[in-house]
């Protein structure tokens, strides 16, 4: 279950429902997925054949078509990173830069952990959402936000675009960035 962290004043929500009426407010969209679904070989594996990843997508199909359904995606895949990944340290650095996209940026966490900092509407700043595996949250489009790994640095996610043209980033310089 997604915990949330306001930057400006260090207050977390932990409560699920509090973290869903949260998340509602700001148009962020929050599922869940029934990890259990996940065959036991596949569970915390960060290094994956492209079958594997197939595999993945497979035990998910219902879940990506209803999405797909209801929000219009078009395609879908797999997405790993963890100490494995080659140049991950560069990644990492790519990613932590604040930046809009014309798509909304849904991701499925299959596996691991992960962090969305979202810039939230009105006064309270930045917010980070803590993701754990079974977690399902889309950042709406055009609204500031990053996506880092969290200190174990490992994640699988199931990614789903509407076109891939339409993921390209906008970086963003916000001098009311909250650093941590
Ligand atoms: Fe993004």
């Amino acid at each position: 279950m997604a915990q949330i962290r306001i930057r400006n004043t260090n207050e977390r929500i932990s409560d699920e429902a509090e973290v869903k009426a949260f998340l509602d407010k700001q148009n962020v969209v929050y599922e869940h997925w029934d990890i259990n679904k996940l065959a036991d070989p596949l569970r915390e594996k960060y290094i994956l054949s492209d079958e594997e990843k197939a595999q993945i997508l497979e035990t998910y199909d219902a879940e990506i078509r209803d999405l797909a359904g209801r929000r219009g995606y078009e395609i879908w895949d797999v997405i790993s990173l963890s100490d494995s990944t080659p140049n991950i340290e560069e990644l990492l650095k790519k990613f932590e830069q604040v930046h809009t996209h014309t798509e909304d940026e849904i991701r499925a966490i299959v596996s691991g952990q992960g962090i969305f900092i979202i810039k939230a509407e009105g006064e309270i700043g930045y917010f980070d959402v803590e993701l754990e595996a079974g977690d399902v949250i889309s950042v709406p489009e055009n609204v500031n936000h990053f996506f880092t790994l969290m200190e174990n640095r490992q994640i699988v996610a199931v990614r789903l675009f509407i076109e891939k043209d339409g993921w390209v980033a906008y970086n963003v310089d916000d001098p009311n960035f909250t650093k941590a």
